[in-house]
């Protein structure tokens, strides 16, 4: 399973990236205004800070809604480094710019899909990646996980390459269920990556080890 940080703050992408267990990153208009980066050159300029801060994929957002800016503004994204992947929602003509990036070999993450039958459309339309949010359908009370499980079966039943990007994720459990279904990817904020790390009893077997290493090392000094 892929691991991508959903956030577009350098300090927290180099903490993920450090632990060496990165893959990528995704971002979002939101997740940029957050950051306070607004207007074209500034947004550029932060996504290629983001490529050169991290070996992996990294979702770059067109804020364009008709098919013909959505692929000026994604060829821009596109030349900005290799390892940009172009984000498009999912409406009729993101789907359609998705069939033309996908024909000139560049690579498309289909976001805001809240369905199977969306996903199926992006799988169909040749998106590299398909972005189900599983959290934002769990605040309604649907059931987000069974979302990917449903997307997974679908694109299994007819061999679609497209991976399935679980995103929305909140926390360590939502990595867990989406590992056990069979997402290809997963993308969450810092805190669920670190979430995996917990364990009481780690803690407490850590404690014992140590107190019995320092109690053995001060028993050998008396010696
Ligand atoms: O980047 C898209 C998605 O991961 C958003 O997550 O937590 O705002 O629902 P969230």
């Amino acid at each position: 399973m892929k691991f991508f940080i959903d956030t577009a703050n350098l300090e927290q992408i180099a903490i993920a990236n450090d632990l060496g267990v990165l893959d990528g990153v995704t971002t979002n208009p939101s997740l940029m205004a957050k950051e306070g980066i607004s207007g074209e050159e500034a947004v550029r300029k932060h996504y290629r800070a983001i490529c050169d801060l991290v070996d992996g994929d990294v979702s770059a957002e067109v804020i364009a809604t008709d098919y013909e800016n959505i692929v000026k503004e994604g060829l821009v994204l596109a030349e900005l480094h290799e390892n940009i992947v172009v984000k498009v929602p999912m409406i009729k003509d993101g789907i359609k710019a998705i069939r033309y990036f996908s024909e000139q070999g560049i690579r498309t993450n289909c976001t805001l899909v809240f369905s199977a039958g969306q996903a199926l459309l992006a799988a169909k339309a040749g998106a590299t990646y398909v972005s189900p949010f599983v959290g934002r359908l769990d605040d309604i009370s649907t059931d987000g996980l069974s979302l990917i499980e449903d997307i997974r079966t679908i694109y299994d039943n007819y061999g679609y390459e497209t991976q399935i990007l679980a995103a929305s994720i909140r926390h360590n459990m939502h990595i867990i269920e989406c590992a056990k279904i069979g997402a290809d990817v997963m993308t969450g904020p810092l805190s669920a990556i670190l979430g995996l790390l917990k364990h009481p009893l780690t803690d407490k077997g850590l404690e014992q080890f140590l107190a019995d290493h320092a109690k053995a090392a001060a028993a050998a000094q008396v010696v």
